[in-house]
C-alpha cells in the first residue's frame, strides 16, 4: 500500500456561523413541554408547516417520530424519561446544528432534564462557535382542561389505575418557572399560539 502523500491537506468541516450563512438561515431548538393533551403535537406541527411554507427548513421531534423508532426501548419510568429526553436533545442539537429548526414536542416533565437539553445546546460551541439557541415553549393548560379534553382516553384510564406512572396524575410534571414562551392554550387559538412564538423569534432576531 502506498504511502499518503505529503502534499494533502486536512480540511476541518464548516464552522456553524458558516454554514449558517451559506444556509441562510440559524438553526435552534423550539423546545415544547407540558401535560398530555396540552395542544404540544398540535403546535408543533402548526408551527413547523408554517415555518416550512416560508421556505425555511423547519423539522419536527414528537412522540409519533421518537418512541416508535429511535426510543422505542423506553417506558415511562423516571429513568427512562431522563434518557428519552436526553437523547431526543441531543438529536435536537444536531438538527439545529445542521441550520435547520429543531422543534420538539414531549412531555419532558422534569425541570433537571429540560436543562440538561438547555445546556447541551448551551456548551455546543466547539472551535469558537456560538451556541446553539434553546427556547422553551411551555404548552400550559389546567390540569382539569386536559382531564376534560382526554382525546386517547388516558387520563381516565390513569385514574382508574390501568395505566402506571401517567404524568399529571400518578406522576409529577414540574411547570417551567421562566420559559421563554408560555402558551395558554386554553384560551388561544393554534394561529395564535404560532404567531405568538413567531413573534418571538423575530424579536430576538433569529429570523430575519
Ligand atoms: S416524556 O415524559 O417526555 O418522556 O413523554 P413523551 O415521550 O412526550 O410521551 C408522552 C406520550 O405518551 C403517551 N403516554 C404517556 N404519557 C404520560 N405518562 C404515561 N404514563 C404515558 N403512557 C403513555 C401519551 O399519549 C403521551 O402523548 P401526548 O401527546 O403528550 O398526549
Amino acid at each position: 500500500r502506498q504511502a499518503a502523500p505529503m502534499n494533502i491537506t486536512w480540511h476541518s468541516s464548516l464552522s456553524r456561523h458558516e454554514r449558517n450563512e451559506l444556509r441562510k438561515q440559524r438553526g435552534f431548538t423550539i423546545w415544547l413541554t407540558g401535560l398530555s393533551a396540552s395542544g404540544k403535537s398540535t403546535v408543533a406541527t402548526a408551527l413547523e408547516q408554517h415555518l416550512l411554507h416560508l421556505g425555511l427548513a423547519a423539522y419536527r421531534l414528537d412522540g409519533d417520530n421518537v418512541r416508535f423508532g429511535l426510543n422505542k426501548d423506553l417506558g415511562f419510568s423516571e429513568k427512562d424519561r431522563n434518557e428519552n429526553i436526553r437523547r431526543i436533545a441531543e438529536v435536537a442539537k444536531l438538527f439545529a446544528d445542521s441550520s435547520t429548526i429543531a422543534i420538539t414536542s414531549f412531555i419532558s416533565p422534569y425541570k433537571a432534564d429540560r436543562k440538561i437539553a438547555r445546556d447541551l445546546h448551551a456548551t455546543a460551541s466547539q472551535g469558537g462557535d456560538d451556541s446553539i439557541p434553546f427556547i422553551e415553549a411551555y404548552v400550559d393548560i389546567p390540569l382539569e382542561v386536559a382531564e376534560q379534553r382526554d382525546p386517547k382516553g388516558l387520563y381516565k384510564k390513569a385514574r382508574s389505575g390501568e395505566i402506571p406512572n401517567f404524568t399529571g396524575v400518578s406522576a409529577p410534571y414540574e411547570a417551567p418557572e421562566a420559559p421563554e414562551i408560555h402558551l395558554r392554550t386554553d384560551h388561544l387559538s393554534v394561529e395564535e399560539s404560532v404567531a405568538k412564538i413567531m413573534e418571538y423569534l423575530y424579536s430576538q432576531k433569529l429570523l430575519v
